[in-house]
């Protein structure tokens, strides 16, 4: 069969894949099915007695898993400050999550983009490509995810207009100013979620003398975390939490106050406003100027800390907003990128 048939009936037959391997959480988007995977970026692997490594579990399980294993157990995070440390560990995670997405039915291995951080060197970018292959996907391309970022947010980032977007994830915040298909200028602060949870546990040591895990940190984030004063109606101001006093050893359960996490995460809330300040500081005029007119747009799950949104606008004098659905817009972004040749075209790497 000559090669472009072939290529022609395989891309009829196999599922594209978009997919944002996250450090806090891995996404997959299928074509015309839309977000059908989400999964805590977490492998947990068991220590044969003869000195292999065996999978246990992979995302929500794995997450479970965290914080109670035995010495012979360990939850491996492949990705950290978005960006993949551990590509044997990131391989199984990327086979398992396909075939997941992929389903029984489906023979021919799929089509992926994948999003990398800007600034990714090209060794870099060719394991990342080698780590997809022998995951199984047949064709790789590669994407920004800042760019991904704002075509998920819905930007139309191939035109010669400049868009500036914030992604806040687990491990990073990226500001870039994207335009014409490409990123124009990009500042990454190491600094995200994972971090706002570490100030928390930081904070209820030194303060409440509670030694705290990090999912009641996160959880604490989410349901009481804030940039700024003030609560919507019907909000918690305090809720209860349980961790162990330092002093006496024990489990104790203290209550936590809105005010007490917002003062725990004010020194974060403070980086991410200088990084944005930064940027505007160093963004070309004629992009500044289109900057001015169209405002900021914010993603990645930790954009939605409550008035981070308003804290960043105070700061800059600019409108700032959400994306809808702000955690997956990097992921449907490269997925709307692999529907649409051309702007998979002016994107890819
Ligand atoms: N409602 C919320 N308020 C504040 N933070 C939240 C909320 N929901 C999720 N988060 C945080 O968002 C972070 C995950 O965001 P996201 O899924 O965008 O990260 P990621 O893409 O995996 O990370 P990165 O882009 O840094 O590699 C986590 O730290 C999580 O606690
Ligand atoms: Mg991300």
């Amino acid at each position: 069969m000559p090669r472009r048939l072939l290529s022609g009936v395989l891309g009829a037959l196999s599922q594209d894949m978009a997919i944002d391997l996250g450090s806090a959480t891995t996404r997959v988007h299928v074509r015309k099915r839309g977000v059908i995977c989400r999964q805590p970026s977490l492998v947990a692997l068991y220590q044969e007695p003869r000195g292999d490594k065996r999978v246990l579990a992979i995302g929500d399980e794995a997450r479970a898993m965290l914080g109670r294993t035995p010495p012979d157990v360990e939850v491996v995070r492949p990705v950290a400050e978005g960006v993949i440390r551990d590509f044997e560990v990131a391989e199984v995670l990327l086979r398992l999550v396909m075939h997941e997405c992929m389903g029984p039915s489906h023979v021919v291995s799929p089509r992926c983009v994948l999003t990398i951080p800007h600034g990714t060197t090209e060794v870099e970018k060719r394991a990342v490509r080698e780590c997809a292959e022998a995951a199984g996907a047949r064709e790789v391309h590669l994407v920004e995810e800042v760019l991904a970022a704002a075509i998920g947010a819905g930007l139309d980032v191939t035109e010669p207009h400049g868009n500036m977007v914030v992604d806040i994830g687990g491990g990073t915040t990226e500001v870039a100013v994207v335009s014409m298909g490409g990123v124009v200028y990009s500042r990454s602060l190491k600094v995200g979620g994972q971090e706002m949870d570490d100030a928390i546990v930081r904070y209820m040591q030194d303060t409440r003398g509670l030694h705290i895990g990090p999912m009641t940190a996160e959880d604490l984030k989410i349901q009481l975390g804030s940039a700024v004063p003030g609560r919507l109606r019907g909000e918690p101001s305090s809720v209860e939490v349980r961790g162990r006093d330092l002093v006496t050893g024990f489990p104790r359960a203290v209550k936590v106050h809105a005010d007490e996490v917002r003062s725990a995460l004010s020194g974060i809330v403070h980086l991410i406003v200088e990084t944005l300040l930064a940027s505007l500081d160093k963004t070309p005029p004629e992009l500044a100027a289109d900057i001015v007119d169209k405002g900021v747009v914010m993603t990645g799950g930790a954009a939605q800390l409550r008035g981070l949104d308003r804290a960043l606008g105070e700061a800059t004098g600019l409108p700032v907003i959400v994306a809808d659905d702000p955690a997956a817009a990097v992921v449907q972004g490269a997925g709307q990128a692999l529907e649409h040749v051309e702007v998979l075209q002016a994107v890819a790497l």
